[in-house]
């Protein structure tokens, strides 16, 4: 079974942890497998914009849908945010370059040219999501 629990819930960032209990015969048991962060604008003005930061570490299982159940919680908390605050739910993410298309599957896309983050190639992606009436 997937929960997703907030685990730092304020009124300017989200924090995210998706577990999972899998049956006892696979070969994956681990039940901790991921967390995301995200942050309002007014967390840093100088973008002025959502940002999806400490991004998702799944440790051992991928393709589980984990990934998408913890951005999709994080666009939720974003676009409440956004339509209660009246600002664009305008969300930055700084991927890694495998990683790249799984944002694109949310919509991000990309902004700029590739950097350097702590060694690693990074790619800033960006998404304007809808807010419903
Ligand atoms: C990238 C990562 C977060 C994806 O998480 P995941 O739980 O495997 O992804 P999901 O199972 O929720 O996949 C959601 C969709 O994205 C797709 N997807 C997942 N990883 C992808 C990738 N690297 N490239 C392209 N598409 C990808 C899936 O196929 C799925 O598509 P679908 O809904 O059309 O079937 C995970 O592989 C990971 O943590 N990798 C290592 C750390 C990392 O790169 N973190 C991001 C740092 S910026």
């Amino acid at each position: 079974m997937h929960t997703v629990s907030k685990t730092s819930p304020s009124t300017s960032s989200f924090a995210s942890r998706s577990k999972t209990h899998l049956p006892a015969n696979t070969e994956q048991s681990v039940n901790a497998v991921g967390t995301i962060r995200g942050t309002t604008p007014d967390v840093y003005p100088a973008i002025n914009r959502y940002k999806l930061s400490r991004s998702i570490r799944l440790y051992v299982i991928t393709k589980h849908r984990f990934g998408r159940l913890l951005v999709e919680s994080l666009h939720k908390w974003i676009v409440e945010d956004a339509k209660t605050t009246h600002r664009p739910a305008e969300v930055e993410a700084h991927s890694q370059i495998p990683a790249m298309g799984f944002y694109a599957k949310f919509g991000y896309t990309i902004e700029g040219a590739q950097f350097d983050d702590a060694g690693e190639p990074h790619q800033n992606m960006v998404v304007h999501l809808p807010i419903p009436n």
